[in-house]
């Protein structure tokens, strides 16, 4: 990849054309990268390249000669690769430009200054204005520097065999997962468990959801255009589910738990609170079976939970068992949250909800409301 950079300030690049990632892949020659002065092809023998702007106004008008010529001198005709000019009222820069881009041999790159360029420099040289971003820069010639360091990355063996620019922010239409290293313990703060498990899949999983969780709350419009698998579509149904529900219990601080947590909830439910010589029969009716749809609750309403409360006294079981904290499962919509005080989570706080459980950490007490008419409330403590 060859660049050309037309600019009034090459030393404003120069310095960053040498260090990092960049610095190395310009002396590997994986790119080439030219700082073409403009004022030197200024035929103004004060070697002037600006003038006040016809019809008036504030600052000052780079002028068309001396990049007309600079051009001309630098480019063969006809030119291979693209010509841009740096420009607010440019087409937005974004990761599928950058890709556009880093499949061209060749770029040149034209950077304003002052008030910006003659327009008849731009109806000559330019193919196309690029932006970087809806604010006004002094010059183009930071502007250059962000196209040349993200199309760079893209050049093959620019970043390390380790280093991949696939699964970065946007190269999967996403927003990336949040990332960690070591310590895994920083002050206190634990690297989130799944990363440190050694589960490929469940690794995969949790960084999936992240990555979804984190689009749809800041960049919900990348959404639309995002290669989404069904998994994808299943896992961002929840999310958006998630979101209703703490909606509906504004008020209530509530912290969601990963998907995967929620997926092992019922299990884990089951396997505390019903006992072992009837979980076999249990688990026919509790989870899908053939002729069931399968309600945990049913391991009450069926008596595979030996003791239990129901109705008005499960109410008053739960108010005088409930812990600090607790947890809430919705089953219907498969989440999991953590309330810290779960004193705000009465049954009537949470009515909206319909079908819900709630239970301690160590699932050794819980609440459920079935949703149904004539069934429940059932609470238990073992
Ligand atoms: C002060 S700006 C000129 C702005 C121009 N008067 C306008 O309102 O569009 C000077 C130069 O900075 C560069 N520049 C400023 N903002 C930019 C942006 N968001 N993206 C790319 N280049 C920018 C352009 O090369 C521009 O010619």
């Amino acid at each position: 990849m060859r660049i050309k950079v037309f600019t009034l300030f090459p030393e404003m690049l120069r310095p960053v054309l040498s260090q990092s990632i960049l610095g190395r892949a310009i002396a590997a020659g994986l790119i080439e990268v030219d700082l073409i002065d403009i004022r030197e092809y200024s035929a103004d023998k004060h070697r002037n390249t600006d003038d006040y702007p016809f019809g008036g106004g504030a600052g000052m008008v780079m002028t068309a000669q001396p990049i007309v010529d600079a051009f001309a001198a630098n480019l063969p005709e006809p030119y291979g690769g693209r010509r841009i000019y740096l420009s607010p009222r440019g087409r937005a820069l974004n990761q599928r430009v950058v890709e556009a881009l880093a499949k061209e041999k060749e770029l040149a790159l034209l950077c304003g200054h002052y008030e910006g360029v003659d327009q008849r420099a731009l109806d000559a040289v330019i193919d196309e204005e690029l932006s970087i971003g809806d604010y006004v820069l002094t010059g183009g010639e930071l502007g250059a520097l962000v196209v040349i360091d993200a199309v760079a990355r893209l050049v093959p063996g620019v970043l390390g065999s380790d280093e991949s620019p696939e699964d970065e922010s946007f190269s999967t239409g996403l927003l990336e997962y949040p990332q960690y290293t070591r310590p895994a313990d920083f002050r206190g703060q634990q690297v989130p468990g799944v990363l440190t498990g050694g589960n490929h899949a469940d690794i995969e999983a949790w960084r999936r959801e992240q990555s979804l969780e984190l689009t749809l709350t800041r960049r919900p419009e990348l959404l639309d255009a995002a290669p989404l698998t069904d998994a994808d579509r299943a896992m961002l149904a929840r999310l958006r589910r998630a979101r209703q529900v703490e909606a509906q219990l504004d008020g209530i601080p509530l912290k969601r738990m990963g998907l995967q947590a929620a997926d092992l909830f019922p299990k884990a439910w089951f396997n505390a609170f019903v006992p072992a010589e009837n979980r076999k029969a249990a688990k026919r009716q509790c989870f899908s079976g053939r002729r069931h749809v399968g309600w945990l609750w049913q391991a009450f309403s069926m008596g595979f939970i030996p003791q239990f409360d129901e109705g008005e006294a499960a109410r008053q079981n739960w108010r005088e068992a409930q812990p600090a904290a607790c947890r809430l499962y919705l089953p219907d919509d498969g989440l999991l949250f953590e309330a810290e005080n779960s004193a705000m989570l009465t049954p009537q706080a949470l009515s909206p909800l319909g079908h819900f459980m709630l239970a301690d950490a160590a699932l050794t007490c819980t609440y459920v409301e079935t949703g149904r008419a004539g069934k429940g409330p059932y609470s238990h403590k073992v």
